[in-house]
């Protein structure tokens, strides 16, 4: 079957169109320090708005726990979206309730609203099939049709994301249309060769992408968090960096099978390692396989790629016809530990071909070291979205569109 896009719904104005997005965005004092995934949502508003339909958006905001917590409230996303589209956005404090369906009953043809974070009633996130589907039939009461455009979470089984689509005609936004054109690329015939960067702090969250691509891919390079699980896997020491002990015997695995099929898995060679984790923390470069040797001791804890690694995995990705990266190289928050990953944005805006950043982190990552987003061949929005799609994953979010 084909995902249904848009034009499956038919004619829209004057309906009551239920959009599912992803305005999960970062905050820090109730202040959105990157809009990108407001910005990703607009080629579907502006479209259903332009075609007269009376707009409902619904979306989670971080991880309430079922519960309202003001430091997760979507009403500064509410007002960062009515500046982008420049347009007035109502807000209505819940997402069930009477109040919230006379907001929705007074909504005009072409006008807006966001309705709370989903995430403050825990029937959102239940386990429960029947809890879900209660919660998804509130929801449907608000709505005519239903759009699903949240990339960010297709890969969550939740009654917004999986169960809502099956109560109404239901059709994918042109945002998950261009994802899946992107990652589509990526999956079917990538042009080669194809090096994919992973990053970020936990291997655990890495299995099954680093398992299902390590035949498929020319190069993998492993940076960030993860790499020292990596390196203890060889047998050096680690210090006090990140460590998944549990996952060195399945790392080596990954190792071995990298050399005998002759896939370059390309490990860090040299480190930043500081005498703890902050900002303003002594550090020392040394070779990877020297992290103890610094004037820390085995109290070192590494917090980015070295300048030499850096380098040289620039090197491969700017030589790579298609590019996936996904989490940051090194605690890029800190001045001191951002080179590694600035050093391979830069590389990765100079793919001649497809170089694809993949995820929330990565895409607040380029965005704060201050890379724009056309400089890259495309930012996705989803993060354990896109992972898992390229794992090969079945996405629960995409099944129920027909996909
Ligand atoms: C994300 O940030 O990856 C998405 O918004 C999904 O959020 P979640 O991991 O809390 O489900």
């Amino acid at each position: 079957m084909a995902l249904r896009t848009l034009e499956s719904l038919g004619e829209l104005a004057g309906k009551r169109v239920i959009v599912r997005c992803d305005l999960n965005v970062p905050l820090k004092d109730g202040v959105i320090t990157d809009d990108g995934r407001v910005r990703a949502s607009l080629g579907t508003l502006r479209t259903l708005i332009g075609a007269g339909a009376r707009v409902v958006v619904i979306s989670h905001l971080g991880r309430p726990d079922g519960e309202p917590k003001p430091e997760y409230s979507l009403a500064p996303v509410a007002l960062r979206l009515g500046e982008l589209l420049g347009t007035p956005v109502a807000f209505a404090p819940s997402t069930t309730g009477t109040e919230t369906a006379s907001a929705v009953e007074a909504l005009a043809d072409g006008e807006i609203l966001v309705l709370e974070n989903l995430r403050y009633q825990a029937a959102e996130t239940s386990k429960s099939d029947e809890e879900r589907q209660a919660f998804a039939r509130e929801l449907a009461a608000f709505g005519d049709v239903f759009v699903s455009d949240g990339f960010g979470v297709v890969h969550r089984k939740q009654a917004s994301v999986y169960d809502l689509p099956q109560l109404l005609p239901s059709a994918a936004g042109s945002l998950i249309e261009t994802e899946l054109g992107v990652l589509d690329r990526l999956t079917e015939t990538p042009e080669r060769p194809y090096t994919v960067v992973l990053g970020g702090s936990k291997v655990s969250d890495k299995l099954g992408v680093i398992e299902h691509l390590l035949p498929r891919v020319d190069n993998l390079l492993i940076g960030g968090g993860m790499l020292f699980t990596f390196l203890a896997a060889q047998g050096h020491a680690v210090g006090k960096s990140l460590l998944e002990a549990d996952q060195l015997d399945r790392v080596r695995g990954y190792i071995a099978e990298a050399e005998s099929k002759g896939i370059r898995l390309v490990l860090p060679t040299d480190v930043v390692v500081a005498s703890g984790f902050a900002a303003d923390a002594d550090h020392e470069t040394v070779a990877a396989d020297a992290i103890d040797s610094t004037t820390f001791g085995d109290a070192g804890i590494g917090l980015d790629i070295g300048p030499d690694t850096a380098a040289a995995f620039a090197d491969i990705v700017a030589s790579s016809k298609t590019v996936f990266w996904n989490g940051p190289m090194g605690v890029f928050e800190f001045p001191a530990f951002a080179a590694g990953t600035r050093t391979v944005a830069e590389a990765l805006t100079h793919v001649d071909g497809l170089g694809v950043v993949g995820g929330g982190d990565s895409a607040s990552a380029v965005r704060a070291l201050g890379f724009t987003d056309d400089q890259f061949g495309h930012i996705s929005t989803g993060g354990g979205a896109s992972l898992e799609f390229l794992e090969g994953k079945k996405l629960p979010g995409l099944e129920v569109l027909g996909w």
